[in-house]
């Protein structure tokens, strides 16, 4: 698929088919979000791929809304160190990751985030 083509048919899904997703399909995303740009080349990211059913919903659990992570087939946790544009740099990251979700046929959603309470907990699943 083209990337106009994804950009434009991108949208948040919030509810899941029971299937796994392939790992190869999961790299591809993955890999998506360490091509995305970062200030001065930083790249302050961590990405960490969680697809064991009792942390996807521990995940859910945390997170007021986005309680449908405990049904989906992987959730990608975007972490970034604390440095000047952490924050710019790990939405960018992002926004890759879910156009290359969308451009691959898989449907993602972005949960909240960095302001949210529960962030630091987050890294302790
Ligand atoms: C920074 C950010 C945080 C978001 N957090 C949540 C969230 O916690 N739960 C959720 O269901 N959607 C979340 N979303 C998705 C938005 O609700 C969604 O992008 C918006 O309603 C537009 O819909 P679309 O993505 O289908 O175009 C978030 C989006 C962004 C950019």
């Amino acid at each position: 698929m083209e990337l106009s083509e994804a950009i434009k048919i991108r949208r948040s899904i919030r509810s899941y088919l029971d299937k796994p997703l392939p790992r190869d399909t999961l790299e591809k995303i993955v890999d998506a979000g360490r091509f995305a740009p970062t200030a001065r080349g930083v790249e302050p990211w961590e990405f960490v791929v969680v697809a064991e059913r009792e942390k996807l919903k521990k995940i859910a659990g945390l997170a007021e809304n986005g309680r449908f992570i405990a049904d989906a087939a992987a959730c990608i946790a975007v972490f970034a160190s604390d440095t000047k544009y952490y924050l710019e740099d790990g939405c960018a990251a992002t926004e890759n990751i879910l156009l290359a979700a969308a451009g691959l046929g898989v449907g993602s959603c972005w949960v909240a985030g960095d302001k949210k309470p529960y962030a630091g907990e987050i890294g302790v699943y």
